[in-house]
């Protein structure tokens, strides 16, 4: 109670002093394109879409069959695109040039919303990107329930694992369709990635997803006002492993771990940005929760909130 009593105090200080996340107010995209993990490709093994495409979304959609990577938008009577603010333009992955703070751009200059998410009063890891063929390794050495933000085409890839990771007792999150960056895209796309992300969960493990994590932390005011019609609340991180950089070698898994333990020493709360994506990712985030421990929160615990929007039966 008292923790929590102190998180508010904390969040409630953000407002206060303008809704910068944390030390760094500064662009943070200086050092683009470094900066952004490159998309990973399971290769030819994993292209089937497995998850069977549900009546009831048959009857939404018109279709009989998940979309590829740049998914169709369905327009439906809970979504008005009309009311989104128009002044505040497309742009690319690292383009800042065009937005000012007003915009509450994450990935420009970490302006978070009075309803996003970006900390926890316990230091906690999320894991992004998946499933993948590397999760359920991941899901086997865990010790403490964690949070997903998922794709909704790895989901339909990968449906076995996202309901073990579902009856385990993990929080599932959307991450989008197929890892847009939401600020390039029309806000017809924008909505297209959003619903069919939550349609995939929906039909897989019968969640509907109350927390979303933009790829890329690209998010700002005209993507939020699409993304509160889905329900969504914003989540981002305060504290960043850049683990995938041991895919690459650019930084080891030693490293990673000194970054925890420093964290964990410092000041013990937060939420950490970590990848389900590839072995390697997974070894490190093992190794992670193995210095954390059981005592972590899932996003919806660290602000008291509902872990989804509505959830029904599957068979
Ligand atoms: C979720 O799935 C159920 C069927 O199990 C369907 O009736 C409902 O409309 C779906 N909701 C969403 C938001 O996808
Ligand atoms: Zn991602």
């Amino acid at each position: 109670m008292l923790l929590y009593v102190i998180y508010l105090l904390w969040i409630v200080r953000g407002f206060v002093l303008g809704q910068s996340t944390n030390d760094s107010d500064t662009n943070i995209n200086r050092d683009y394109p470094n900066y952004y993990q490159p998309h990973i490709n399971y290769g030819e093994a994993y292209t089937q879409l497995l998850q069977p495409f549900p009546s009831w979304l048959a009857e939404i959609t018109g279709m009989n069959h998940w979309p590829a990577d740049i998914p169709p938008y369905i327009a439906t009577d809970t979504v008005d695109l009309d009311a989104v603010p128009g002044h505040i333009p497309r742009r690319s992955l690292g383009d800042c040039s065009k937005v000012d703070r007003s915009m509450c751009a994450f990935d420009c200059y970490r302006c978070t919303a009075v309803d996003d998410i970006y900390t926890c009063p316990v230091l906690s890891q999320t894991f992004d990107d998946g499933p993948s063929p590397s999760t359920p390794k991941l899901l086997s050495q865990l010790s403490s329930k964690t949070t997903f933000f998922t794709q909704g085409i790895n989901v339909v890839r990968f449906p076995e694992t996202f309901r073990q990771a579902n009856h385990e007792g993990h929080l599932l999150a959307t991450h989008t369709w197929s890892h847009a960056d939401l600020t390039s895209l029309r806000n017809e796309d924008i909505a297209a990635q959003i619903q069919w992300s939550i349609w995939a969960m929906n039909a897989t493990a019968g969640v509907v997803p109350k927390y979303f994590r933009p790829p890329y932390g690209a998010l700002d005011d005209r993507v939020r006002a699409i993304t509160r019609q889905f329900g969504l609340v914003a989540v981002f991180w305060d504290r960043d492993t850049f683990d995938w950089r041991v895919n690459d070698g650019s930084k080891t898994e030693s490293e990673v771990l000194s970054d925890i333990r420093q964290w964990k020493r410092e000041r013990n709360h937060g939420l950490i940005l970590e990848h389900d994506s590839t072995i390697k990712t997974v070894n490190v985030g093992v190794k992670v929760g193995d210095i954390l421990g059981s005592r972590q929160m899932t996003v919806a615990d660290c602000v008291n909130g509902n872990w989804y929007q509505q959830q029904y039966a599957v068979q």
